[in-house]
């Protein structure tokens, strides 16, 4: 494969942080810090709580940064008390969704069946969904991380158009690494991400009709898990790794701008490769 030139993404998800104040707050800091070399700026998403989606949305009006949301429900309305539907989202000017993260899976007792249907639904509405997958610490001591990533991708993916296969963003985040300081070494998350992006190509062969042509190396897919602004440019040098996505340190904006930086890095380096 030869670089490729993937969208580098990169994201941050504040989880259950920030009132709508500190959320605003948050928001004008990291816009006010952001390069005017839109050419080579990274895509960059902020993922607020729910609460914060309409005051963070309206901020990110006309600035080169994309609204994410943290989770959907799948049906458009009803009965389903405590959820949000993709409409509400996408009136919101909500563009990208996480797609089950895993502490939906840990604690909220998402399964791999309803990520699928959350992630058909968000395809439907044309909705970009991050879909999350990633090994829980014993699975990796056991030797099962490329087993357990390939069935949680297979599984989300079944069902769904191929044509829609160029919509979607993987996001590989161990869940030992995950709020604990311990980052997957760069080459090893590297390693998982290839085994990811092998897992798409294999799916696409095997259901497409070939009717449309997606290129599993074209698909963006992100590290997640402890990524700080000290660590980060190492993983971005990493050939199957294009962007990151961000829990604590998207909190900081100081930290986030360096990521941020860290991404356009990347950028420049696939435009090089792509022009050479
Ligand atoms: P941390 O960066 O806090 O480890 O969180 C990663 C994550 O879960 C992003 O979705």
């Amino acid at each position: 494969m030869k670089n490729p030139q993937r969208q580098v993404i990169i994201a941050g998800n504040w989880k259950m942080n920030k009132t709508t104040k500190e959320a605003n707050a948050l928001t004008e800091k990291i816009l006010s810090g952001l390069s005017s070399d839109a050419k080579n700026q990274p895509e960059i998403v902020l993922i607020p709580p729910f609460t914060s989606l309409s005051t963070v949305s309206s901020k990110l009006d006309g600035k080169p940064v994309k609204l994410g949301a943290q989770n959907m429900d799948w049906h458009d309305d009803g009965a389903y008390t405590g959820e949000i539907s993709p409409l509400m989202l996408l009136d919101l000017k909500v563009k990208y969704v996480l797609i089950g993260h895993s502490e939906r899976r840990q604690f909220f007792g998402e399964t791999n069946a309803t990520t699928n249907l959350r992630l058909k639904a968000a395809l439907a509405h044309g909705l970009s969904p991050i879909l999350c997958v990633g090994e829980l610490l014993n699975e990796r001591e056991a030797d099962l991380t490329d087993a357990v990533v390939g069935r949680q991708v297979g599984a989300a993916l079944t069902d769904i158009d191929t044509s829609l296969f160029s919509k979607i963003t993987i996001a590989y985040e161990p869940v030992w690494a995950i709020g604990t300081g311990n980052t997957c070494e760069a080459k090893e998350a590297n390693r998982v991400c290839a085994v990811i992006r092998k897992t798409v190509a294999a799916l696409y062969a095997r259901f497409s009709d070939n009717g449309n042509k997606f290129d599993a190396a074209t698909m963006p897919i992100l590290y997640g898990g402890s990524v700080k602004a000290n660590n980060v440019a190492e993983q971005l040098q990493q050939e199957h790794i294009d962007g990151s996505l961000v829990g604590g340190a998207s909190l900081n904006a100081d930290e986030l701008l360096a990521i941020i930086k860290a991404g356009t890095e990347r950028v420049k380096r696939n435009l090089t490769a792509v022009a050479k």
